[in-house]
């Protein structure tokens, strides 16, 4: 075969531990996935994983690729809101060159695919009427499909009926090959406009047959109200798997009996929520003294409901949030220290927000079985929980078959009474759990 990995744990469902298994690769595909041991022989490359887990490829389903790595240009946004995030980058957006945008886009793309993201989901901001960015990016996801698959969401950063020729450079965003169809109707002018913006994604997704995958309702204000919209449109045209709204952190202001409507609708809708903790931990309940708000999505609730809930990386390095280092699993981190999902099947259900749930919404062939692309990686660790705990280096990231990242974990030595200490962050062996 072309690549076997031996002495490897599958992402197992449910947070069962499976037994270790070696995994047969020939050409772009999974071939063979058999008990430890079972691909014995010589293959051209044999990569021993020693018992680490073995994950399909972690998916970043929201990320803003055109603002990456603009930190502190022309300014830092002292104040840390949103607002002020959005004025800086209205002042940086007039200086945006092709080179620019490609430059940082891909250092920021290495930065995913190096730490396991094989699936980047990035909002484009498109109220320019040069498109100067989406044209970059656009090149930029041809140019590195050997290492990532990279699909771009036409966003409007400054509204659609809020902005000159809104509509029509949403149109010319998707004629330009756009894969998905953005919006912010919480940022309109007035309710009406928001609605009315809703309504045209969906007429726009009738029209080029795209998918849809909105910023919605991302504010502490209770009165925001555009996902019933969302969930109703995608309910009356049957869009049902095929609509993402993103951030909807005004669901953590709601009352609960509102939010109970709403879970339903959701459910029965087919909305897929994606939450970005990272982004939102950080903006949100700025207007509050205390109790401050959290300022995240009910994703507990949401996932508890039924409904597909994947978490977003959102930022790296940009007006809004200046950290970030493209580590889906700092965002995860995060996702589940928020959204209190601590407990044992908490952690492995978490796992699969930045996994097999936004793979399903982006509705890729996906999941490491025989006959699947041979997209995975090979993590540092033991389980999904592990992951989550301990953020591991991607040791080997596989796609098409082929090896396109590697990572030498870090080794840490204590010295102490005479002697060296290998620190491996692991419970103890034979500890009581
Ligand atoms: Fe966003």
């Amino acid at each position: 075969m072309d690549l076997v990995v031996r002495d490897a744990r599958l992402h197992p469902t449910g947070g069962t531990r499976t037994e270790p298994v070696d995994v047969g690769v020939e050409g772009d595909r999974i071939v063979a996935i058999r008990p430890r041991g079972g691909l014995a022989g010589q293959h051209t490359t044999e990569l021993e994983a020693d018992g680490r887990l073995l994950s399909p490829p972690l998916v970043d389903p929201h990320v803003h690729l055109d603002a990456v790595l603009t930190v502190g240009e022309p300014r830092h946004n002292e104040s840390g809101t949103l607002i002020e995030g959005i004025l800086t980058w209205a002042e940086r957006k007039r200086s945006l060159t092709h080179e620019d945008v490609k430059e940082r886009a891909r250092e920021a793309i290495l930065w995913e695919v190096g730490q396991g993201t094989g699936l980047i989901r990035s909002h484009v901001d498109v109220c320019d009427p040069n498109l100067v960015a989406l044209r970059a990016l656009l090149e930029l996801r041809e140019e590195l499909a050997d290492i990532v698959d990279l699909r771009l969401i036409a966003f409007p950063q400054d509204g659609i009926l809020s902005f000159p020729d809104g509509k029509a450079l949403m149109r010319e965003a998707m004629r330009l090959g756009c894969d998905v169809i953005g919006g912010i109707p919480h940022y309109e002018w007035t309710r009406e406009d928001g609605v009315e913006e809703v309504h045209f994604l969906f007429e726009l997704a009738r029209e080029t047959g795209r998918d849809i995958d909105l910023h919605c309702d991302e504010t502490d204000d209770e009165q925001s109200r555009f996902l019933e919209v969302v969930a109703a449109d995608t309910i009356r045209e049957g869009m049902g798997g095929r609509v993402v709204a993103g951030h909807t952190t005004a669901m953590g202001s709601y009352n609960d009996a509102y939010a109970f409507k709403l879970l339903q609708i959701l459910k029965r809708a087919g909305v897929t929520i994606v939450a970005n903790p990272l982004d939102n931990i950080s903006l949100q309940g700025r207007f509050d003294s205390y109790p401050k708000r959290r300022g995240m999505t009910r994703v507990k609730e949401l996932d508890a409901a039924g409904v597909n809930v994947a978490c977003g990386h959102d930022s790296i390095m940009d007006p809004w949030y200046p950290l970030g280092r493209g580590s889906m699993l700092d965002a995860l981190s995060m996702l589940v220290h928020v959204g209190q999902m601590t407990g044992r099947g908490e952690l492995f259900r978490a796992f699969e927000m930045v996994t097999s749930n936004p793979a399903r919404a982006a509705r890729v062939e996906y999941g490491v079985k025989e006959g699947r692309p041979a997209n995975f990686v090979v993590f540092d660790c033991e389980d999904e929980a592990e992951a989550i705990r301990l953020r591991p280096a991607a040791r080997w990231v596989v796609r098409a078959g082929r090896l396109v990242a590697e990572t030498q974990p870090a080794m840490t030595v204590v010295r102490h009474a005479g002697s060296e200490h290998r620190v491996t962050f692991a419970k103890r062996e034979g500890a009581p759990a």
